[in-house]
């Protein structure tokens, strides 16, 4: 029986992790459950699962679920804060920890992880973006093992070969990073001024959160995947392709020096990703219904437009550029969706607010923890006044 600390248990990856918890309950139970309001969801979660512990990161939410625990005679323990969010990813009877806490606040939870030397089944890619090299340094330090979730750099994964120590030993000339190319793909970019948060959250594909939906819609997210794919298999930039794939059946792609290309396909569907984390190396069933390829019939292939999705472009320069470049990137990507989540900032004006943030802040060494969340600090502060002077105008 293995020990599953879920963070971010309420969201799209959290739901789709007890899904597949739940298909094998004698192999696996959640010890650990969070979320950050949502004390509906979690309460409903603590009744089915029993987990050792729940932690609400809103203390005030962690008041409100402890009375609703109580008044159901649930033994689980509440915790708040980011403190209880470190503590349960650290439990001696929690093997795996599933990172799937949207953003920059997943950060300290999943470093905590990696400290604890546990199997991260990392969701949560602002934390890596973020923390790059301090967070694999954790992983080898503390003999963690780090198992990507995202569809693609499991794909990655999984075409790699077997006992992988960097890409030349193992005779891979590049990855080919692919993506859906978003809700927008084929849209005329001067009607992108006027898209509308549901407009850009309608994925053709994924159904995830709203804050990936619109990075995927800006296509940041496949940039945000192509600096987490430089760290998790130590790849420059420049060795990775991205490929935009409509269909989203082939997740990635692994190209060998000896003119083979190994692909990963699937349905569009996070539970595959899931499952193989979770049992990597065995195979358990995700509960997805299998892939037919005559219904598919067909899968399609372009070059990603870095004019219409000027996010590419500034997520390939910073990670090229390296340092808190990327941290800064990330956190006025996160201030930027916000804003226009909160229809207070265009759609076309996210990558604007993010140019001029990572031009305004100056980028360093990412030497500490605390030059990176100093970074991540200064980076929201100066993207919060783009937005205010974009408004004004
Ligand atoms: N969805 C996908 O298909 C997908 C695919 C690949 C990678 N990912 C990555 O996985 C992560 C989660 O994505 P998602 O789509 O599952 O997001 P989501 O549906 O928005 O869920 C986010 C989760 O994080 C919690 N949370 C939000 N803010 C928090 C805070 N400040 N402190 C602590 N917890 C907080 C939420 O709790 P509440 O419910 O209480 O707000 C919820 O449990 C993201 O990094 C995303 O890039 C997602």
């Amino acid at each position: 029986m293995k020990g599953i600390t879920v963070l971010g248990s309420t969201g799209s990856i959290g739901v789709n992790t007890l899904d597949v918890i739940t298909q094998h309950p004698e192999h696996y139970r959640a010890v650990a459950l969070t979320a950050h309001r949502n004390v509906a969801l979690l309460f409903e979660q603590c009744i089915a699962h029993r987990p050792d512990y729940a932690v609400m990161s809103d203390e005030a939410a962690a008041e409100a679920l402890q009375q609703k625990i109580t008044a159901a005679g649930v033994a689980t323990e509440v915790l708040a804060g980011v403190e209880g969010l470190e503590k349960v990813a650290r439990l001696p009877q929690c093997e795996q920890v599933m990172a799937a806490i949207v953003g920059a606040a997943g950060l300290l939870p999943t470093l905590a992880a990696a400290r604890a030397g546990k199997r991260v089944l990392l969701a949560n890619k602002e934390a890596l973006v973020m923390s790059g090299h301090l967070f694999m340094d954790a992983v080898h330090e503390h003999g963690a093992e780090l198992l990507p979730i995202d569809s693609e750099h499991n794909a990655i994964f999984q075409c790699m070969p077997e006992r992988f120590s960097g890409l030349e030993n193992g005779g891979v000339i590049q990855i080919l990073l692919t993506g859906s190319g978003g809700p927008f793909r084929t849209v005329a970019p001067a009607a992108l001024v006027d898209v509308t948060p549901d407009q850009a959250c309608a994925h053709p594909n994924w159904v995830m959160g709203r804050k990936i939906s619109v990075d995927s819609a800006t296509m940041m997210n496949k940039g945000l995947e192509l600096i987490e794919a430089c760290w998790i298999f130590a790849a420059p930039p420049e060795k990775i392709q991205i490929v935009a794939h409509p269909q989203s059946i082939i997740h990635s792609m692994v190209e060998y020096i000896d003119g083979s290309v190994l692909a990963q396909m699937g349905s569009p569907d996070m539970r595959i990703p899931i499952a193989h984390a979770m049992a990597w190396p065995q195979r358990i069933s995700s509960g997805v219904k299998r892939l037919n390829l005559f219904d598919v019939a067909r899968l399609d292939f372009e070059r990603p437009d870095t004019t219409r999705f000027p996010c590419l472009r500034l997520a390939r320069e910073v990670a090229e550029r390296g340092g808190t470049a990327a941290a800064i990137l990330n956190a006025a990507n996160e201030v930027a969706v916000e804003a226009f989540l909160a229809e207070t900032l265009r759609f076309t004006d996210i990558s604007r607010v993010i140019e001029a943030t990572l031009e305004a802040v100056t980028a360093q060494d990412a030497a500490s923890l605390e030059v990176v969340l100093q970074a991540d600090g200064a980076a929201r502060e100066t993207a919060q006044q783009q937005i205010a002077r974009l408004k004004a105008k």
